[in-house]
C-alpha cells in the first residue's frame, strides 16, 4: 500500500487509501478469459520486421475487472461535486444540474444524431436550437443569437471578433477596449486575442465603474467597453445607461459579460440596458454541467445590427421549415465545428422548459435571496470591503481574521474540514484576500444556516486556535498541496520504485 501524502495520527479523514493502479494487482490476474485460441501460436519476431517487435513492457499491472472499478469507483468517492454538497464558489455559479437535463440530453434521437444529416431530417434537432436561440433572446433582450461559442471565455472572443468585424465594415480601425479593473481574466484574454489594447478603468469606492475616469479615456479610438453586469463584486452597475450612452457617443460598442446572469433571468434584460453584445455561460446561469473546462456552451447575443456578423450557420424558420443558413458574407465564419457543444444546448433547454418564465424569475429572486441573507448573517464575523448593495453574491475578506494571523487561503482550507467547498479566494482582485460566496437557488436554508454555522465558528476559532488554520485541513486526503508547484511542474508520469 502507497502511504497518504498525509499521514496524521488520530484523525481518520476519508476513508480509503488508494494505490496508483501500478501498485495493485498481482502477475496473473487479468480482466478477461477467453476460450483457447485454435490457431498455432507464432513467434512474433519470425514474422515481423527486426525493430517492429515490442519488447516485454515492466511493471505492467496486472489487474481484475473488478480491481480497476473499485479503484476508480474509489477515486470518484474524493471528488467533491454538487450532488454531493453545498459548493459556494462566487462567479462560477455552481448550481444543481437537475437529472431530468440529463435524461433529455441521452434521448436517443438527440444524442446520436449526426451532424452531417441534412436539414430536412435534422428538424428536431434544430427546432430545438431555434427555440432556444428565442428563450435567450427573451430572457437577455437581445436581438439575434449564436450557440457555437463552447465556453463563457469562448463566447467573449467571438463578441469581440463581432464588433470588430463591424467596426471593419463601418471603415473604422479602433485599437482600445476599456474595462473595468474588477473585471475576470478572460475578458482581458479575449480582448487581447483579437489585438486590441486593454486600458482599466478603476472602480470608485463604492465598487462602480468610477464614471469620471470613464468620461476622460473613452474616445474615438476605443472600439468597445467589456464591463460585467452585475460586476464581479455581485453589484448592479446602477450608472450602465450613462456608461452605454457615454461609450456609443464616441461611436463605440458595449460588451457585456453574461456570466453573472443568474442575478437577473426574468427581472432585468440585459439588452435594455443599451449593452451591444452579451454571452451567456450556459453552465452557470442554465445548469449545464461545467465539466473540468468543458465541454460547456457560451452563447452570444446581439443586437439587429451586428446579426450579419455572428458565426454561420445561422438556425432559421423559413416557411415553416428549420434550416442552417450559411449565406452570410459579413460573419466571422465559424468558431466550433458543426453547432456547438449540442448535449449541453439539450440540458439548458430543457432547464428553461422546466421552469417557465415564472420558474426562472423565482430562481432569480431565490439566488439573490440566498446571497443576502449569508450576507447578513455574516456581516459581523467577516469584513465586507463594498457593504452596499449586491445581487447574487457577496465579497467578504480576511481583514478581521488577519488581526489573529489566519488569511483567507487558512480560511478556505479549514471550510473543507466542516464538507464545504470553499468559496471563490482572492478574486476579484480589487479586493484583497477576497472570499467570494455564491449560494445559488439550489440551496435549502437547511444548508445555507450550516453553512453559516461552520463560517461563524471558524471566524471563532481564528480568533481563539489562530495556529490550528496553519495546516487545515485535516480530513481530506491531501492537505495543502503547492499549486504553484504542481502547475509548473506536474509530475504525470508514474516511475516504479520497485
Ligand atoms: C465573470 C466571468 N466571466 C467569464 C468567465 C469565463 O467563463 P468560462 O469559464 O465559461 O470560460 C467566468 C468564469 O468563471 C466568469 O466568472
Amino acid at each position: 500500500m502507497s502511504q497518504s501524502p498525509v499521514s496524521r495520527p488520530g484523525v481518520h479523514g476519508l476513508i480509503f487509501d488508494e494505490p496508483v493502479l501500478f501498485d495493485l494487482g498481482s502477475p496473473g490476474r487479468t480482466g478477461y478469459s477467453l476460450p483457447a485460441s485454435p490457431l498455432p501460436e507464432v513467434d512474433p519476431s519470425s514474422v515481423l520486421p527486426a525493430g517492429e517487435v515490442r519488447g516485454p513492457i515492466d511493471h505492467l499491472p496486472e489487474l481484475t475487472e473488478l480491481d480497476v472499478v473499485r479503484h476508480f469507483t474509489r477515486l470518484s468517492q474524493w471528488n467533491f461535486s454538487i450532488d454531493g454538497n453545498f459548493y459556494p464558489l462566487g462567479s462560477c455559479t455552481m448550481k444543481y444540474n437537475p437529472k431530468l437535463n440529463e435524461d433529455m440530453a441521452r434521448i436517443p434521437g438527440l444524442a446520436q444524431h449526426h451532424p452531417y444529416v441534412p436539414d430536412e431530417l435534422s428538424q428536431g434537432c434544430l427546432q430545438l436550437m431555434y427555440e432556444l436561440q428565442d428563450y435567450l433572446k427573451e430572457i437577455s433582450g437581445m436581438d439575434a443569437v449564436s450557440l457555437q461559442p463552447a465556453a463563457g471565455a469562448h463566447g467573449e472572443m467571438t463578441g469581440m471578433l463581432v464588433i470588430q468585424a463591424c467596426l471593419n465594415a463601418r471603415g473604422e480601425t479602433r485599437h482600445k477596449v476599456l474595462m473595468p479593473d474588477s473585471a475576470h481574466g478572460t475578458n482581458p484574454a479575449s480582448s487581447a486575442l483579437c489585438g486590441y489594447d486593454v486600458i482599466q478603468i478603476p472602480s470608485d469606492a463604492e465598487g462602480q465603474i468610477d464614471m469620471a475616469q470613464l468620461r476622460q479615456l473613452m474616445d474615438e479610438d476605443t472600439a468597445a467597453i467589456m464591463l460585467t453586469n452585475p460586476n464581479t463584486l455581485g453589484m448592479f452597475e446602477k450608472n450602465i445607461l450613462e456608461i452605454t450612452e457615454i461609450v456609443h457617443s464616441k461611436g463605440g460598442l458595449v460588451y457585456c459579460d453574461g456570466a453573472n446572469l443568474n442575478a437577473l433571468t426574468g427581472v432585468c434584460k440585459v439588452g435594455d440596458t443599451g449593452v451591444d453584445v452579451l454571452h451567456f455561460n450556459l453552465h452557470k446561469t442554465f445548469s449545464t454541467p461545467h465539466g473540468g473546462g468543458g465541454p460547456g456552451a457560451g452563447p452570444v447575443g446581439v443586437k439587429d445590427f451586428l446579426k450579419p456578423y455572428l458565426p454561420v450557420p445561422h438556425i432559421e424558420l423559413v416557411d415553416g421549415k428549420y434550416i442552417c443558413n450559411y449565406d452570410q458574407p459579413e460573419s466571422i465564419g465559424k468558431v466550433k465545428t458543426f453547432f456547438g457543444n449540442f448535449g449541453v444546448l439539450v440540458r439548458a433547454y430543457t432547464y428553461i422548459r422546466t421552469l417557465g418564465p415564472d420558474g426562472i424569475r423565482k430562481a432569480c429572486e431565490a439566488a439573490v435571496l440566498n446571497a443576502n441573507y449569508i450576507k447578513a448573517r455574516l456581516k459581523d464575523d467577516y469584513h465586507l470591503p463594498y457593504p452596499g448593495p449586491s445581487l447574487h453574491e457577496c465579497v467578504f475578506n480576511d481583514k478581521q481574521q488577519l488581526k489573529h494571523g489566519v488569511k483567507t487561503l487558512d480560511i478556505a482550507k479549514m471550510l473543507i474540514d466542516y464538507g464545504f467547498h470553499p468559496p471563490t479566494v482572492y478574486f476579484p482582485l480589487i479586493v484583497k484576500g477576497a472570499l467570494m460566496v455564491e449560494p445559488t437557488e439550489s440551496e435549502s436554508k437547511d444548508t445555507i444556516d450550516q453553512f453559516i454555522a461552520a463560517m461563524k465558528t471558524i471566524a471563532k476559532e481564528a480568533e481563539t486556535h489562530p495556529e490550528k488554520f496553519h495546516d487545515a485541513p485535516y480530513l481530506p486526503k491531501v492537505s495543502r498541496p503547492d499549486e504553484a508547484q504542481a502547475a509548473r511542474q506536474p509530475v504525470l508520469r508514474w516511475k516504479s520504485i520497485k
